[in-house]
Order: structure tokens, then sequence, then C-alpha cells
């Protein structure tokens, strides 16, 4: 066997704790809804994982020229998932005083004028990814600006880095600084192009993204609605009534539409490949539709506590009459932190604020697994054979506060859990894979 540090093109394995979801937990206690190997070794090749074993069989997938990296005791997640994220808010987020439409014209519609420049946005990738990773985010559901170049330079990066991520050019073309925004054909074109030249290159899609309903015309939204007809394989992001004074000006922009969510269903942009960002002041008749047409809701819980905009209905969308699919996201810049650990810790306060409990089962399988299922990306979001061998490994005692706290619970795994997305965050993450190549994201921190 050959030592973790010399880089080899051959087979890999991971030594470790490996957990991962098979479903979606029912609450706390659902043992049958993961798979857990105490001492496990994860084989990869090429890129994939093609076994899970116990580490006693090292002596049947290890042998000559083959890499252990060991991570004896150290859980071994599939890499996080972030399904909304804002790639030209990176210097956006923490800032002061304001609820969403206030927040976006002071601080966010100009910070994003700045990704004109593509040097400066192929500058800003590099953090952004770097910042990731450390994070042990592996793929994440970004929002480029108005500029078909930030996309660009988030896409060339992320497929240097062979990184999976999914890039949307944001589409805008009022009630913004001319500096950010673009036209319905320009919005349509920029699109196509980038759907183009990088759909399915690499591992890099291409999302569209029309940006809301208040900086949409109608004749964007329809020109965006007829390129997703034309590529049903691209997922689509917008954001949905996140803020009250958000819905009633798309109330008063579309007064012909029944709400919010009929406007975007107007244009046909609402289906299984949807991501609605934020969806907390859902009518009735919109949860119905959510969940007859399998749209998303993408539950942004840092943010939506860091703008003021209300507390998400986690467990009335799931649980629900009509229960709605369902992802967790950072939303950096609104949002206040990229980890998904932290990210966790505050969906778990907002279900606490309406009564409800998100387990740590359901909160790891969502940053996982179900944020897989819900980008639709079967070969993300897991560790079994034929995915792709994006992992996190995670050092849950990595703060004395938090070795202190875990020496009290017996090593129960769910407890541990949720230790971790109480206390955790950048710190715990000791070691990224992506694509079965060890990333070195603690030499990289600062
Ligand atoms: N609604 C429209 N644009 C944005 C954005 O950039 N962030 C958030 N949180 N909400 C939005
Ligand atoms: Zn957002």
């Amino acid at each position: 066997m050959t030592p973790s540090n010399r880089l080899s093109s051959g087979r890999i394995l991971v030594r470790g704790r490996v957990l991962s979801f098979k479903r979606r937990p029912n609450g706390a206690g659902d043992a049958a809804a993961y798979s857990y190997l105490e001492d496990g070794l994860v084989v990869i090749d090429a890129g994939r994982v093609t076994d899970v074993v116990e580490a006693g069989e090292i002596g049947r997938v290890g042998g000559e020229g083959v890499v252990l990296h060991d991570f004896s005791g150290k859980l071994i997640l599939p890499g996080f998932i972030d399904t909304h994220i804002h790639f030209p808010q990176t210097q956006v987020i923490a800032s002061y005083g304001e609820q969403l439409l206030e927040w976006l014209t002071k601080y966010t519609f100009p910070a994003e004028s700045r990704y004109g420049d593509p040097d400066f946005a192929a500058a800003q990738a590099g953090f952004f990814i770097d910042e990731l990773l450390r994070n042990g985010t592996t793929t994440a559901v970004c929002y480029g600006s108005a500029h078909k170049g930030s996309a660009e330079a988030l896409l060339a990066e992320s497929q240097r880095r062979g990184t999976a991520m999914f890039v949307g050019k944001t589409a805008m073309d009022r009630n913004a600084p001319p500096e950010v925004l673009d036209s319905a054909q320009s919005a349509h074109d920029d699109t196509a192009a980038l759907i183009d030249a990088w759909h399915g290159h690499g591992r890099q899609k291409v999302v569209i993204t029309p940006r809301f309903a208040i900086t949409s015309t109608p004749e964007q939204l329809e020109a965006l609605g007829s390129l997703a007809r034309a590529h049903p394989e691209c997922l689509v992001q917008t954001h949905l009534s996140e803020n009250a004074e958000e819905v009633a000006t798309v109330r008063r922009l579309f007064p012909d539409r029944a709400d919010y969510l009929d406007v975007y269903d107007h244009y046909g942009l609402v289906g299984p490949r949807s991501l609605m960002g934020h969806s907390i002041h859902l009518t009735p008749r919109e949860i119905v539709r959510m969940s007859e047409s399998g749209a998303v809701a993408v539950f942004c819980p840092t943010s939506n506590l860091f703008i003021g905009s209300g507390l998400f209905d986690y467990k009335g969308l799931e649980g629900g009459r009509h229960p709605v699919r369902l992802a967790l996201a950072t939303d950096i810049g609104g949002g206040t932190s990229y980890s998904m650990l932290a990210t966790a810790a505050e969906a778990y306060k907002v279900t606490q604020l309406r009564g409800q409990k998100l387990s740590a089962l359901e909160a790891f399988h969502l940053m996982t697994r179900g944020n897989a299922e819900a980008l639709g990306e079967p070969d993300l979001g897991r560790i079994a054979p034929g995915a792709h061998a994006d992992l996190v490994v995670l050092d849950s005692a990595a703060t004395p506060a938090m070795a202190h706290r875990l020496a009290a619970s017996n090593g129960d795994l769910e407890e541990e859990l949720f230790v971790l997305m109480t206390l955790g965050g950048d710190r715990n993450i000791q070691e990224v894979f992506v694509g079965g190549r060890p990333q070195g994201v603690r030499r990289a921190a600062p």
C-alpha cells in the first residue's frame, strides 16, 4: 500500500466511520434509513465509489499501488450539497440592517455589478470554491450575476477543480440599476449559449435562472420559459414568497395571476426541475400546486433569520396533506454561513420556533442525499457503488467545547450528529475528496 500523500491514478481507499443515507429518515431513531460502518473502507476507482467494505477486508481490496487515506475514528459522509447560493455575494454577507428589497438595492446590486469584469469574477470564483470546500460542500447550485461572464468564470473554475457545480447567469431586466440588467433576448441567448458550452461539460451543469418576478418582465419570463421547455434537462431556479413586501409587489406587478407561484407557472417555469428559493409565505393554493408540480421548496434558514423574512414551515410542507419536496441551502450572502452544519443548526431552531422537530438524521440526510434527490442527481449525496467519490471527513471533536460535550454522549451516533450540526462549522472539516482526490482543505485554511 502507498502512503496517502503519494499521487496515484489507481485505486484509492478511505478508511473511517462511513455513513450514508438510503432514504429519508422518519424522524429520530430511524436507523433503517442509513448504512453505517464503524470501521469501513470506501473503495474508489476513477473518481467513483466502487465498494464500501469493512476495514477487515483491506487485504482483498488493497494491494500494490493502492493509496490508503486513513481517517480511522473520523466520520466519512458524502460531500455536502448546497442547493441555493449566490456566487457574487461573498462580500454582501453580513450587511447590516435591511430587509429583502432594501437589502437588494443597498448592498446586493452594487456588489453584483462588479462581476461584469471577467478578471474580478475569475478571482472571486477561486475564493468561492475554496470556501465551499473548506466547509465540506462539494456541490452547489449557484446564482451568478447578470453578466454571462460571471457564470463562465465559476464554471471554468469548477471544471478546473473537478467539482460538480450547477450555475446560472441571473436574468433580470427591470427594477435594478443598469449595470446589473440584461434584456429578455440577451438573457435567453446568453443562457442558451451557456447551456451549449457548459451543460454536461465535465461535471458542470447550467441552471435557467430568472432572479425573481420583481426583476423580470413578462417578456423575459416568457423567453426563459421557452428555454426551459427546450431544455428539460436543465434545472430552473428562482426566488418565491420570501418576504411580505416582495409578495405584495409581485401581486401589483402581475395583477392577472392568481398568486406569486402562478406568475412562474404561467410561463412554464414550475415543475419537478424547479428550485423555489425560500417559499415561506405560501397560500394554500400555492402549496397544492407546489405539491402536484413536484417543485422543490428550498429552505434557507440563516438567510430567513438574518434578513428577517419569516419562519419556513418545514413539517407543514413536508408532511401536510399536500407534501412538498424540500431542500436545504445557505443562500449566501443573505445567509450568514457557508457551512451546511451551521445551516442545519438554524433550520433546527426555525422548526423549534414553529413547535416542530428536525432530527439530526433528517438534517444530515437533507445535506447529502436529500439535496441530491432535489436536484435529480442519483450519483451524488451517497457513498455507494457507482456514486461520485465526493466525500467529507468530519472531526466531531475539533473544538474543546465539542470534545467536552461528546465525552458525555456514550458514543451514540445520532447524538454525535446533533452535536455536530448544533456546534459545528468549518473547523470540523478534516478533509474533503472531490472525485476521489483529497483537497487538503486543512492546509488551505487560513
Ligand atoms: N430575491 C431576489 N434576489 C435575491 C437574493 O439575491 N437573495 C435573497 N435572499 N432573495 C432574493
Ligand atoms: Zn437567494
